[in-house]
Parts: structure tokens; C-alpha cells; sequence
């Protein structure tokens, strides 16, 4: 069986999320870091008995191509971005995604800090965002956020690639967003009210009868029944000295057209509802896709795509314009 990276492990009380671009020429440098990811992880890990630190990597569409040669897992392509008529989802740079989930805040920040003196020089780390548990696994909109996720078996099945791509069996498409939330607006919504815009109970988090249940609510929108099951794994965020209060949306899923129909059903609107009503307490400011590829992907990566004059000798080559020794075929003329 093929060891997927850690994606289906429970929510943990500690994440940092990095998104990070690659600066030009930093390819190799990157490419030395993914290959010691692994390592890396278990030697901070190790020292922290208990705190089960996990790192799952993601890498773009773009970025793949300037990492790796050989096949591309199928569906990967930049996140393309919503705009709706009165909400929009943001596409933002991001060549690399680390996830990093650990039962204690040290371990994760320590691997953070690792990954960051790696890419030092090579690459730009765009985004990070720690994370942490609050309450009930609730977010800062305070229902609880992830209980619908798909369980064991069925959540194997839904965030990760099987046969119908077999270089990439194993993978999941991760799409991140962050999202913050006007909570001043939120509050001064009574409890019924809240509940109606998410789609479930605040204090039991019992998803609400159809019958109370509105169109536009957040579990309406994105029911699993209709579009399909993904593994979230939000986490709150904040700052209290910026007024910031968030959700670090992270979605895996064995197909990203899964969360992008949901997206669309989101920001666009559907025959039942012209937009989640969760958006207007809750904007988008980033937007990102990933291929996170099994484990083992890092132990033995692809080749490095060749270089581009290579490329170019190689089609030269192919259409009999240049010979294998590299003249142009007329070392007759050469030799007169
Ligand atoms: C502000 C950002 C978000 C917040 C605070 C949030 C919060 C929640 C909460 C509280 C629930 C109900 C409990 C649960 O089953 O987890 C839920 C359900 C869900 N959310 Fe979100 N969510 C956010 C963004 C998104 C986005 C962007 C998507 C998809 C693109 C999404 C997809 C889902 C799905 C699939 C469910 C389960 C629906 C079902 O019952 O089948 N969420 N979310």
C-alpha cells in the first residue's frame, strides 16, 4: 500500500501553515530541502516525545514544472480564483505549501524555523499563519468546524488520488484559503440568526432540520451529499493587536474540482442560493493549490527538469537537424 503523507491524522492543537515562493534559480536549493523534509521532521519530532509532529508538503502547478521532469499529477493547475457579485475568492501566489501539525506549539515552530533557515536565499515564505485549537475544535465564529469531515475509510477515499492516476496513487490536491472574520458583525447576530447563516446548532453542533435549515446557510451550500466529500483540517488564527480573527481554510481532496465546485457554489451561487451567507462575515484574503505527493515521493524525487538548451538540443536532435555528436550534420564541410 502506498503511505500517503500524514493528511488523515486528527486535528491537532498546534499548525503552522507555510506558503512560500520559489526565487529564480532556487529550484535546487528547494529540491535539497524536499529530499530532507522526512529527515528533518523526525529529528524535531523525536525530541519532542508526544507531540506527534507531522509535516505534509504541497507543491503548485508552476513550481512542479520547474522542480520536476516526467509526469505531473493530472488535475494539478493553479488555484483560478472566484469573483462573485458581491464576494470574491482571491487567486495569491504560492509555489510551496508546509502544514504543520504538531500536539505542541515548540515542535511545529521548530520545524517552521528549520524549513525557513532551508530556504533561506531560495525561496520567499509569502504566508504564515499559526494556528491553533480553540475550545471545542471551534472556530472563532465559535461552531464547532470540521465534524462532518469524512471518517477512516470513506476520508481515505475522498482526499486521496487512487488508480485513476497511478504515477500519483497516494497524493491529495490541497486547496488553502485564509479567511477573516468581521466579528463585531457576526455578534451582533443573535445565536438563532448565527445558526441559521452556518447551518447547524452553536452550542450542540447538531446540523438544523431541513425545514430551518436556509438555502444559503454554509452546510447547505457545501453538503457532502451533493458535492462530494473532502478532509478540512481549519484551524482558528488571530491577532489581537492587527484586529485580525480567522479560519485557515484547508481542504485535501482526491479531486480539487471537488472543493472548486463548492468554491463556486460559494462565491457564484447555485439555483438554490446566490452565495453562502457565511461570506458576509468572512472575506478571502488569499487563495492557493497544491499536490501533496505520498510519502515516498520525497525519498526518491523525479529528476530535475532539464535545462531548457538541453530541451532544445534534444528537439533539434529528434527532427534529424542536429546529429547526436552535436554538429550539424555536415562535418564533411568541416573537414575540407
Ligand atoms: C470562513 C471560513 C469557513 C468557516 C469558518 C467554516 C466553518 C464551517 C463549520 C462551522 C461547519 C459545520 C461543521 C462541520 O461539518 O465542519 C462547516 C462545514 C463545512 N464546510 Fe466550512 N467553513 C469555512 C469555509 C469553507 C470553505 C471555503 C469550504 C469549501 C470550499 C467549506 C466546506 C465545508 C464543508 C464541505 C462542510 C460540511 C458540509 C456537510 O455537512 O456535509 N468550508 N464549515
Amino acid at each position: 500500500m502506498v503511505e500517503p503523507q500524514p493528511i488523515l491524522d486528527p486535528l491537532t492543537p498546534a499548525a503552522i501553515f507555510l506558503v512560500a515562493t520559489i526565487d529564480e534559480g532556487g529550484e535546487a536549493v528547494t529540491r535539497e530541502l524536499l529530499a530532507d523534509l522526512p529527515g528533518l521532521r523526525r529529528s524535531v519530532g523525536f525530541r519532542v516525545p508526544g507531540s506527534g509532529l507531522a509535516c505534509i508538503a504541497g507543491i503548485g502547478s508552476e513550481a512542479w514544472d520547474r522542480l520536476f521532469s516526467g509526469p505531473k499529477p493530472a488535475q494539478l493547475h493553479e488555484f483560478p480564483g472566484y469573483q462573485g457579485e458581491k464576494h470574491q475568492a482571491p487567486a495569491t501566489p504560492g509555489d510551496l505549501l508546509f502544514h504543520l501539525k504538531s500536539e505542541t506549539q515548540d515542535a511545529a515552530f521548530e520545524l517552521a524555523m528549520k524549513i525557513g533557515e532551508r530556504l533561506a536565499g531560495a525561496a520567499t515564505i509569502v504566508d504564515q499563519t499559526v494556528g491553533f485549537r480553540y475550545f471545542e475544535q471551534r472556530d472563532l465564529l465559535g461552531f464547532v468546524d470540521g465534524t462532518e469531515n469524512p471518517e477512516g475509510q470513506l476520508a481515505a477515499i475522498a482526499a486521496l488520488v487512487g488508480d485513476e492516476d497511478p504515477e500519483f496513487t497516494g497524493g491529495s490536491y490541497v486547496i488553502v484559503q485564509k479567511y477573516l472574520h468581521d466579528l463585531d458583525s457576526w455578534k451582533a447576530l443573535s445565536t438563532t440568526e448565527q445558526e441559521k447563516v452556518i447551518g447547524r446548532t452553536k452550542l450542540d453542533d447538531f446540523e438544523l432540520p431541513d425545514a430551518d435549515k436556509p438555502a444559503n446557510s454554509h452546510v447547505a451550500v457545501n453538503d457532502q451529499d451533493t458535492n462530494g466529500n473532502i478532509v478540512r483540517a481549519n484551524m482558528p488564527f488571530g491577532s489581537v493587536k492587527d484586529g485580525e480573527f480567522g479560519t485557515y481554510y484547508i481542504a485535501y481532496a482526491d479531486d480539487p474540482a471537488i472543493t472548486e465546485n463548492m468554491l463556486i457554489r460559494m462565491f457564484l451561487g447555485s439555483a438554490d442560493a446566490a452565495y453562502d451567507r457565511i461570506l458576509d462575515f468572512s472575506t478571502a484574503v488569499t487563495g492557493t493549490s497544491f499536490f501533496a505527493p505520498a510519502a515516498g515521493f520525497f525519498d526518491a524525487l523525479p529528476d530535475p527538469p532539464a535545462p531548457a538548451a538541453a530541451v532544445a538540443r534534444e528537439s533539434l536532435e529528434t527532427n534529424g537537424v542536429v546529429s547526436g555528436d552535436g554538429s550539424l550534420g555536415i562535418g564533411s564541410l568541416r573537414n575540407r
